[in-house]
């Protein structure tokens, strides 16, 4: 199978952070709050990875390189997970795996609200990421998975509730975010292309 290594290679790169981070935890390497830390810095990386995920299509439209779409799936997996272990975390370290105050919180706190509807997405989205659900679907699993944008959308929502005043990462967050959705329209990806055909013409030249 092609590209067997380079999938390989970010399979294992997935487990790397919060395999570092729990270590930290453990080696009270986190603060006087560690639980509170793994839960910001699992989201974080939860956002990070859905925006590479989103970067693949338009990579493998720049570059014409196959490699970038064959770890998609793969990195929206990985985002899933991440998801799954930042709710994990608070659901140990904030809730103290009290059911009953996650649905106060999820009642009272709108960002709770917000990121739970963004999960809902994303389990969505890691079901039927599965080439059986691609045959069974049809072309319904394309609309469904449109579905990204929205969860996308929550997320941003969501972090900005969290961050509330100290709103400058969250603008890097959403500035990535919004340049990704700037290259899925049409025409501003055909002037991109150009445009790098261009350059790699003109450096190709001066080489030669
Ligand atoms: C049931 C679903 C969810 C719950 C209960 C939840 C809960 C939380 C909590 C408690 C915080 C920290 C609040 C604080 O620091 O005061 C947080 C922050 C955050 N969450 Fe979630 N979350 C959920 C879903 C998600 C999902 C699906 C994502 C991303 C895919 C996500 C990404 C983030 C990000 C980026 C932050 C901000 C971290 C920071 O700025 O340091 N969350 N969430």
């Amino acid at each position: 199978m092609r590209y067997r290594l380079w999938r390989f290679s970010v399979f294992c790169a997935g487990p790397v952070l919060p395999v570092f981070w729990l270590y930290q935890a453990w080696s009270f390497a986190l603060g006087p709050d560690p639980g509170k830390v793994l839960v910001d810095r699992m989201g974080l990386a939860a956002l990070a990875v859905l925006l590479l995920t989103l970067a693949m299509t338009p990579f493998h439209r720049l570059s014409g390189w196959g490699g970038w779409l064959a770890i998609r799936r793969q990195l929206g997996l990985w985002c899933f997970t991440y998801a799954v272990l930042h709710i994990s975390a608070y659901a140990v370290f904030v809730l103290g795996m009290d059911a009953a105050q996650f649905l106060i919180d999820l009642r009272k706190r709108p960002y709770v609200f917000v990121g739970a509807l963004a999960f809902v997405g994303l389990l969505a989205l890691a079901v039927t990421s599965n080439r059986w659900s691609i045959r069974r679907l049809g072309r319904r699993w394309k609309l469904l998975h449109r579905l990204v944008y929205g969860v996308l959308a929550l997320v941003l929502m969501h972090m900005l509730w969290v961050v509330r005043a100290d709103i400058e990462e969250w603008l890097i967050y959403a500035a990535v975010a919004s340049f990704l959705m700037m290259l899925r329209i049409p025409v501003v990806m055909v002037h991109l292309s150009c445009m790098i055909r261009g350059l790699r013409d003109k450096s190709q030249n001066l080489s030669q």
